[in-house]
């Protein structure tokens, strides 16, 4: 009788362990884990114009998923011949300021990409190109 109660305890504290490590993260976290980084091999052509449009082109993407519900966005600009195309998404079931969290992650990652002209992050929760 002892004997299996003694066998039995440490099987309902790994149970209660692995429930707890399944929900936690599900809580809440914007899963800036950078699955994929790639930078096109090619600059910009006006470097100056490039970087107005593309903080620009970021600011907008922020503005959108700032909306509740919002997950993902597109933004281009074209100004000064230096066209810029950003297209952000998020995991549906994130929420508005873990999307946020995320995106900004990744736009400050794909910086490393300087003024090459192209560039694509993954992320556990989000995908910035
Ligand atoms: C791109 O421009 C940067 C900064 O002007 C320069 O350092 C780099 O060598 C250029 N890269 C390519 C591939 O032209
Ligand atoms: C664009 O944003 C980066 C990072 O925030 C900043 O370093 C850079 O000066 C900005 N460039 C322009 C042209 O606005
Ligand atoms: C988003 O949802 C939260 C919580 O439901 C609410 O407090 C907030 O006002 C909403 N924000 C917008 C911009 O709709």
């Amino acid at each position: 009788m002892t004997r299996s109660w003694s066998l039995k305890w440490p099987m309902v504290v790994v149970a209660v362990v692995f429930i707890i490590v399944l929900t936690i993260p599900a809580k809440s976290q914007p899963q800036t884990n950078l699955l994929i980084q790639t930078c096109s091999p090619v600059n910009a052509t006006n470097i100056q114009n490039f970087f107005t449009n593309l903080n620009d082109t970021f600011i907008d993407i922020r503005r959108q998923l700032s909306n509740n519900n919002t997950y993902f966005a597109t933004s281009e600009l074209t100004r000064f011949s230096q066209p810029v195309y950003v297209l952000a998404q998020c995991r549906k079931y994130m929420s508005t300021t873990d999307c946020l969290a995320c995106f900004d992650f990744a736009a400050s990652s794909i910086r490393s990409c300087g003024a090459l002209n192209g560039a694509r992050s993954v992320l556990d929760g989000c995908f910035l190109r």
